[in-house]
């Protein structure tokens, strides 16, 4: 059987009113990163997901690479339901897709679990949605409390959201203009289509307003410990080689050499990242047998690792490097290096940290023949497996 193809649309192209703040509330922080970069890493690092796309306002494409890095983006519209539609019709132009999963960026914490349960729905239903039981009492009345309304048989529904691309798209098309949707359920729906439901999961109710933020902060904060690991790495010094350190061509006489492009600064970082899991280190997880992995770029190690991380619904938190050698001088590059890491593993500045030292010209690094690195991670990551 053919792979399914099955893409991700995060619509992100709201202006966040009710939440204020002086970012539209899908590219503020939150638990460390810009909100939209929460879905946008857990759907990226699921298996099954083909691709992800985001829905944003005019002119964000700058916002949303700093938030996620390269990703593909299509201009949102004046309502979430035009938003879903400019996303859903890039798709279908670019020979669509077999299931698709749309999701607000404004619900940041999406486990692997619910994409799960949501794919493995679909097998049955065209349409599959996130839903918890309401807990509170409901009742009318803005000014003079009314009615109450039995909550029995009312659901919450979530996002994301999972159908058959090809019958949502046709609800989207078919859909009055006039008429608003809050979500893309009742649209399917309202064409005689059946949405299953599947659990939904408390982590991903939407920030909508202020106390949101903390509340979620809190939700995901008990979730996850710290964990710190270190990571070591040495490469040799030869002429005729280039030389990367930390994600940057340095120019110096001599290279360093290896499997891959040997950047001693990443390897020692991806085996900290790694540490970090329990789960083994570089030779492990990127075996040289593994053609995939042959003569890669160090920067795939490292945002491989950071992808494991981000699959296991962790956060990282801080990278603090140290390079050792007595040549070249580290200083002029650290900024570029700071910053590149930084970009590769969507962290702040502030939280990549590079110091180097010599070894007072004692040993290899002493006698120019290498260059070590050793570098110490802090990440948070969930207590258990998430529901
Ligand atoms: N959304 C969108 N395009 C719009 C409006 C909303 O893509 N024209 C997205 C939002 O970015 C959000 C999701 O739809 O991820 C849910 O909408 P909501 O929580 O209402 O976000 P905002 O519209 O941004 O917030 P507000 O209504 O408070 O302005
Ligand atoms: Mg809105």
């Amino acid at each position: 059987m053919e792979p399914r193809r099955i893409v991700a649309l995060i619509v992100a192209a709201g202006s966040g009113t009710r939440l204020g703040g002086s970012l539209p509330k899908q590219f503020a922080k939150l638990a460390g990163k810009p909100m939209i970069a929460h879905s946008f890493a857990a759907f990226s690092a699921h298996s099954l997901i083909s691709e992800t796309i985001v829905a944003i306002g005019a002119g964000q494409q700058a916002m949303l690479a700093d938030a996620v890095g390269d990703a593909r983006s299509v201009t949102g519209g004046a309502t979430r339901r035009e938003s879903v539609r400019a996303g859903l019709e890039a798709i279908a132009a670019d020979g669509g897709a077999d299931l698709v999963l749309i999701h607000d960026a404004a619900r940041p914490f999406l486990s692997a679990a619910v994409i799960d349960r949501l794919i493995a729905a679909l097998d049955s239903d065209p349409g599959a949605i996130p839903v918890l039981p309401v807990a509170d009492t409901l009742a009318r009345g803005i000014e003079v409390l009314g009615e109450t309304v039995p909550r029995d048989g009312l659901r919450r529904v979530q996002t994301p959201q999972a159908f058959h691309f090809d019958a949502i798209l046709d609800a989207h098309r078919r859909w009055p203009e006039a008429e608003d949707a809050t979500d893309d359920a009742q649209m399917l729906r309202r064409f005689g289509s059946n949405v299953a439901m599947v659990e939904g999961d408390i982590m991903l109710d939407k920030v909508t307003y202020p106390a949101d933020i903390a509340a979620a902060e809190a939700r995901q904060a008990a979730l996850l410990v710290s964990r710190s690991a270190t990571g070591f790495d040495v490469h040799r010094l030869e002429a005729g080689e280039e030389l990367w350190l930390g994600g940057v061509l340095i120019p110096h006489d001599k290279g360093l050499s290896g499997h891959s492009d040997a950047d001693v600064a990443l390897h020692a970082i991806t085996d900290a990242l790694l540490g970090c899991t329990g789960e083994g280190d570089i030779g492990t997880h990127f075996p040289p047998s593994d053609p995939q992995w042959k003569g890669a770029a160090s920067y795939k190690f490292l945002q491989h690792a950071a992808s494991i991380i981000a699959a296991k619904g962790g956060v990282i938190d801080f990278i603090d490097l140290t390079l050792i050698c007595e040549a070249p001088k580290i200083g002029p590059h650290r900024q570029a290096m700071r910053a590149k890491i930084a970009e590769l593993l969507a962290l702040g500045e502030d939280q990549v940290s590079i110091k180097a030292t010599t070894t007072e010209r004692l040993g290899f690094t002493g006698r120019g023949e290498g260059i070590a690195a050793q570098a110490c991670a802090t990440v948070r990551l969930p207590v258990r497996g998430r529901a």
